[in-house]
């Protein structure tokens, strides 16, 4: 494959302390990328007046792929109220480069302490759809701010948009040893939105008779992510509960510092993005404390996607190695991507 024509948002907070460490160990692989920086975020809001333009739009789609850190401003602030930076910049970037697949891989590597007793061989990645969903901003308030407010945040959900990634699901189950899906719902109270995705998933299914499908109502699938984490493969939900199982996921399998995910847009029409799980966490901000390690993964799901599969398969074994004799010793931000970058480099 040839260069990749990377944009890099490294966002707030520790946005851009653990970009720098998935940079350094994306140069150790010594893939042909070349890298141009967007200052995109709440600072560069509240310094410039404007989130994102539609012409910054443009310029981040003539790249290959996206790299973006975080984005999130001190909740304090009054300026950043209502989420305006998650939906003007994330969100907006995840509708407008059609990301309707977000891939969100869970595993227990070696080495690493979940908080689980006895998790066993923990494996599975949650296919999230990334594009509808109660996400879209369809809704409203009326005599906001008094005691008759009536609100409303309706979700939408497409046979086209469902019916696209449900395919995706099933496609990325029949790659995997275990051919399992599970479609994850509410459809005992959500008949609308949890019908369309049921009705869905079996008449897909019907195509991919190796794949075993199963169904769980969200409230239950949280139950079995804690107890019987490894009995779940491929899991299939919108795109909220997508977005709270997969913190969930996260911190089953040792915490929200390792969890990588891509924000595809499978037919390559626009470049996909790829960023950490986890957010700009102001707590720890600044201080060199922040895992560095989901954004490095996040690497090795870029690298594979744009099929670089030999390079990602060096960073994932980094990380696996650094994460099996990492013990309990504290080690900065950049130390631990050092280590990892270092260890890719003699590969
Ligand atoms: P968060 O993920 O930023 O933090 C939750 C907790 O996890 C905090 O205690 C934090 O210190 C810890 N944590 C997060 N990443 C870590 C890492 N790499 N290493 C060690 N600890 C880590 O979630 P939040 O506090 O709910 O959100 C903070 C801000 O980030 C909000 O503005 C939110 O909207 C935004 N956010 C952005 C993204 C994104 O840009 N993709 C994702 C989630 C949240
Ligand atoms: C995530 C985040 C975002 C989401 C927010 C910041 C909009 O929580 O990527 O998981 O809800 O998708
Ligand atoms: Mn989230």
């Amino acid at each position: 494959p040839s260069q990749i024509n990377l944009a890099v948002i490294p966002g707030d907070g520790i946005g851009p302390e653990v970009v720098a460490e998935a940079l350094k160990v994306l140069k150790a692989t010594g893939v042909d990328v070349s890298t141009t920086e967007f200052p995109f975020g709440a600072s560069h809001y509240l310094e410039s007046g404007t989130i994102l333009e539609d012409s910054d739009i443009a310029e981040l789609a003539k790249h290959d792929a996206i790299l973006l850190g975080a984005v999130g401003g001190d909740p304090r602030d009054p300026r950043l109220k209502g989420g305006i930076i998650e939906r003007g910049l994330l969100l907006k970037l995840r509708f407008a480069l059609d990301h309707h697949v977000n891939l969100r891989p869970t595993t227990i590597f070696p080495g690493v302490t979940s908080p689980l007793a006895e998790p066993g061989a923990v494996d599975f990645v949650v296919v999230r759809e990334g594009t509808e969903g109660p996400y879209v901003g369809n809704g409203g308030s009326i005599r906001t701010g008094t005691p008759h407010e009536i609100a409303t945040e309706v979700s939408l959900n497409t046979a086209y948009g469902v019916e696209r990634v449900v395919r995706f699901a099933f496609e990325h189950a029949m790659s995997r040893p275990r051919k399992k899906l599970t479609l994850v719902h509410k459809t005992n109270v959500l008949t609308y939105a949890g019908g369309l995705w049921q009705s869905t998933v079996d008449r897909i299914s019907a195509e991919y008779p190796d794949v075993a499908v199963d169904y769980l109502h969200v409230d239950a699938a949280t139950i079995f992510l804690v107890t019987k984490p490894s009995t779940f493969d491929v899991i299939v939900t919108d795109n909220l509960f997508g977005d709270i199982l997969t913190d969930l996921a996260a911190a089953i399998s040792g915490g929200i510092g390792l969890a990588a995910s891509g924000n595809l847009n499978p037919s390559g029409e626009f470049p996909s993005m790829f960023e950490p799980v986890h957010g700009s966490a102001p707590d720890i901000a600044g201080k060199q404390l922040a895992d560095p390690t989901a954004a490095i993964l996040s690497i090795a799901l870029l690298l594979s996607q744009s099929g670089h599969t030999d390079a990602a398969a060096k960073v994932t074994a980094a990380v696996e190695a650094d994460l099996s004799t990492r013990g309990t010793a504290a080690r900065s931000t950049s130390e631990i991507g050092s280590a990892i970058a270092d260890a890719v480099a003699q590969n």
